[in-house]
């Protein structure tokens, strides 16, 4: 398979030595009367972030989009001519990646929650993908299996770990439902899950359905955030006697 196009935008998923992405120059923000510390902090982040500067430079629209690269230069799953499902796509950076590596050929299609800018090269949807209504749109849109379901779907943080992992393996759950009715034989699955892990039970049907489960934290996933994200591939319908 040729890599042309392919590796446009991130490259090998994230910035390149020599691109002033190591430099050690820190940004620092003054902090303004009406921020509040937690905002100041976050801004001092963003300013120091090599993947926020190479996301902007490369044209994404978001840091993650880096997340799905590095996730995909690892695992090989977003082929050419690919169908692809996006869930939580909102502002888009993996959606950008998944028509990037996809290419003319492939279908990407994508749904937020909320409102988001068009993907050029992607049908774009506003829905909530827990609801069937939502779902029947995406499986409209894709007309046909899929050979790939992403969710990076995320509820806002209420900063209760418990909470939050309940919410974020609740999204993960619908995903997975969602894939294993729309995915042909030998399909992936990626979402986004909180260290802490995916649950026994959980993981005991993830590794039934598919052929190879992983977890892994992409480089462009901050490590002082408990994201980290699901990585099955090889999927074995029920009826095929995997
Ligand atoms: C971390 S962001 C996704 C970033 C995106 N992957 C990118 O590269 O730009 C998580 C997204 O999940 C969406 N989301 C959360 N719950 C959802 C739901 N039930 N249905 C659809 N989208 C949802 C949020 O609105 C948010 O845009």
């Amino acid at each position: 398979m040729s890599d042309t196009g392919r590796r446009r935008g991130p490259g090998k998923g994230g910035p390149a030595k020599g691109t002033g992405a190591g430099r050690t120059l820190k940004a620092r923000v003054k902090t303004a009367k009406k921020r509040t510390d937690s905002s100041t902090r976050w801004l001092q982040r963003q300013l120091n972030d090599p993947f926020v500067a190479e996301a902007k430079r490369a044209g994404y629209r978001s840091r993650a989009a880096f997340k799905l690269a590095q996730l995909d230069d690892k695992a090989r799953f977003l082929k050419r001519g690919g169908r692809i499902v996006d869930l939580g796509a909102a502002p888009g950076g993996w959606t950008q990646v998944a028509v990037e590596r996809a290419g003319s050929k492939g279908c990407v299609v994508a749904m937020d929650i909320n409102e988001m800018e068009p993907v050029p090269g992607a049908v774009t949807l506003l829905g909530d993908a827990r609801t069937d209504e939502a779902r029947a749109r995406v499986r409209e849109a894709l007309d046909g299996a899929a050979d790939v379901v992403l969710s990076d779907m995320a509820a806002p943080a209420t900063g209760h770990a418990q909470t939050d992992h309940l919410r974020v393996m609740g999204l993960v759950e619908v995903a997975l439902d969602f894939a294993e009715s729309v995915l042909a034989p030998g399909g992936a699955f990626v979402a986004k899950v909180l260290q802490g892990g995916t649950e026994p039970e959980l993981l005991a049907r993830l590794k039934k359905a598919f052929a190879k489960v992983r977890h892994v934290k992409p480089p462009a996933s901050r490590a002082e955030s408990a994201e980290l994200y699901l990585v099955a591939t090889g999927f074995r319908p029920p009826d095929s006697g995997g």
